[in-house]
């Protein structure tokens, strides 16, 4: 079985870069070659939805120029990000935005209004997200729907807080990877991985390549999920 809902944790261009030789910025330029591949690699699997971690609440708290080069590179992004439209990707991002620059904002809505009605792939990337941040933020609508008198508080429940959450009516992840040999969630999508097959390699995301996706999906495929129950008889 493929996953209908993969999510990766692009982790490991910095120190990909530094073996190299390279400015971290290298790393992250060629971070974005690979997602390419990946994105090509998943619609070629027949994967429904991919979700990305590019940019977290706390990397803004990485050194100016760090982040200023992060910026940099997304904005110059326009080009790859045409090409995914044309590729009938329906492309959406989640995260705090209001912290980018405003042409970044723009350029995230102008590419979301550009692929909405594209039925390919739906490829979400987070930036500027954290898993707390999303549920803090889904509380905050609940709490203003009681203030309004529009929602019981007794009513609220984990359909309520799902709904409200940045992936909302996307199935939830069935599998994870993560790149660049850390074992850890990293503030990511903390609500909907409860029951997510979690992959971990040391590939560093600059390397990772479909033939590691590959790898990933086959230790996916025989999986036994029992979502807290026991398995089905055979
Ligand atoms: C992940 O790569 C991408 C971002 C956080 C922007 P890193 O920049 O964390 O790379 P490493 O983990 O330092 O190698
Ligand atoms: C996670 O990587 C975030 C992204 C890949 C965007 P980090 O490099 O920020 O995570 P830590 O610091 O190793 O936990
Ligand atoms: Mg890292």
């Amino acid at each position: 079985m493929v996953p209908q809902h993969l999510v990766i944790i692009m982790d490991g261009n910095g120190r990909w870069a530094e073996h190299a030789g390279l400015p971290r910025s290298a790393g992250h330029r060629a971070g974005v070659d690979a997602l390419q591949r990946i994105v090509t690699a998943s619609m070629d699997q027949g994967i429904a939805a991919l979700t990305v971690f590019a940019f977290s609440s706390e990397n803004w708290y990485r050194p100016p120029e760090e982040v200023s080069g992060l910026l940099e590179l997304f904005g110059s992004l326009r080009s790859e990000l045409v090409e995914l439209a044309g590729a009938s990707v329906c492309l959406r991002f989640i995260g705090a935005r209001t912290a980018f620059p405003r042409m970044l904002q723009r350029l995230m809505h102008e590419m979301e209004s550009r692929t909405s009605n594209n039925r390919g792939l739906q490829l979400t990337i987070a930036v500027g997200y954290g898993g707390r941040w999303d549920i803090a933020r889904a509380a905050q609508v609940l709490a203003r729907q009681v203030q309004e008198g529009t929602l019981q508080a007794s009513d609220i429940d984990e359909a309520h807080l799902q709904e409200q959450l940045s992936l909302g009516e996307l199935p939830e992840p069935d599998l994870l990877i993560r790149s660049g040999g850390e074992y850890r969630i990293s503030n990511y999508l903390l609500w909907h991985l409860a029951y997510t097959e979690l992959y971990f390699t040391d590939v560093l995301w600059p390397d990772y390549s479909p033939a590691n996706l590959h790898a990933a999906l086959q230790w996916y495929a025989v999986r036994k999920r029992r979502f807290g129950g026991i398995p089905a008889p055979s």
